[in-house]
């Protein structure tokens, strides 16, 4: 293996192509935006860089709001048109046949088709030269509840993650461990196994009352803030 040295460029992948929806329930707005993240755990703070051309740049700036609407694979389209329109000329969420929804802490609009929706005030805008960040505080999170466990736990992994990675779209792949399974002990490895062996030779009853234990040892360690939040 050899490893050559470019100039320096965006090559990190993959990012979220997310959907940055803005405006108002009445003049609702959303472009693509793979250039977001997390910035901090408490307080939430989130940023997205824009571009100043972008419509989105001005109504953000209008109205001190955004939501980061998490893509999907079913909405991979959407994604790539609200990517090269502009809501100067066209209403994007009609043309891309989504559906704008009413947030809970703030007058933007949310996209009602993702299964995970980030409610954004601004903090700060920052210019640096080709995009200003947005640095904001997420004040809210919508998820639909289809993706919640029994344990009230989120879990992505049935909702068709959507990736990008310089200029093409990739369909998340088949879930391969969880936050800390590297150092994870070998008592809880070995139920897992044994409520996955007990599930495929049909003693589900048995199966079912380990995954109440392991359920109940996840809600445990999530109101102990024990992992998922880094
Ligand atoms: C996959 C993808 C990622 C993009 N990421 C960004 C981004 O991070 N920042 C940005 O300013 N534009 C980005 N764009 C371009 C804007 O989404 C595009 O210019 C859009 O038309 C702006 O819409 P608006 O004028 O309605 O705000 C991206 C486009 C695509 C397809």
């Amino acid at each position: 293996m050899a490893k050559i040295t470019w100039k320096s460029g965006t090559m990190l992948a993959p990012l979220p192509p997310a959907l940055i929806s803005c405006g108002t329930m009445d003049k609702p707005n959303v472009m693509t935006a793979a250039w977001t993240g997390i910035v901090c755990t408490e307080p939430t703070l989130t940023y997205v860089s824009i571009r100043p051309s972008r419509y989105s740049n001005q109504l953000i700036r209008e109205t001190g709001e955004f939501v980061i609407n998490v893509p999907t694979v079913k909405l991979a389209k959407a994604v790539d048109l609200c990517g090269v329109k502009s809501g100067r000329q066209v209403d994007k969420f009609a043309l891309a046949k989504i559906t704008p929804a009413a947030c809970d802490k703030i007058s933007a609009p949310q996209v009602l088709e993702a299964p995970v929706s980030l409610e954004c005030k601004v903090k700060e805008i920052t210019s640096y030269g080709t995009h200003d960040v947005f640095l904001a505080e997420v004040v809210a999170v919508d998820i639909d509840d289809a993706y919640l466990t029994d344990a009230q736990a989120l879990d992505l992994s049935k909702a068709g993650l959507l990736a990008y990675a310089h200029g093409f779209y990739y369909a998340l792949g088949k879930q391969i461990g969880k936050f800390g399974w590297s150092v994870e002990k070998k008592s809880t490895k070995k139920k897992r196994a044994a409520r996955l062996q007990a599930e495929k030779s049909g003693k589900v009853q048995k199966a079912k009352s380990q995954t109440l234990r392991l359920k109940k040892t996840a809600v445990k360690r999530k109101k102990a803030g024990e992992y998922g939040r880094k």
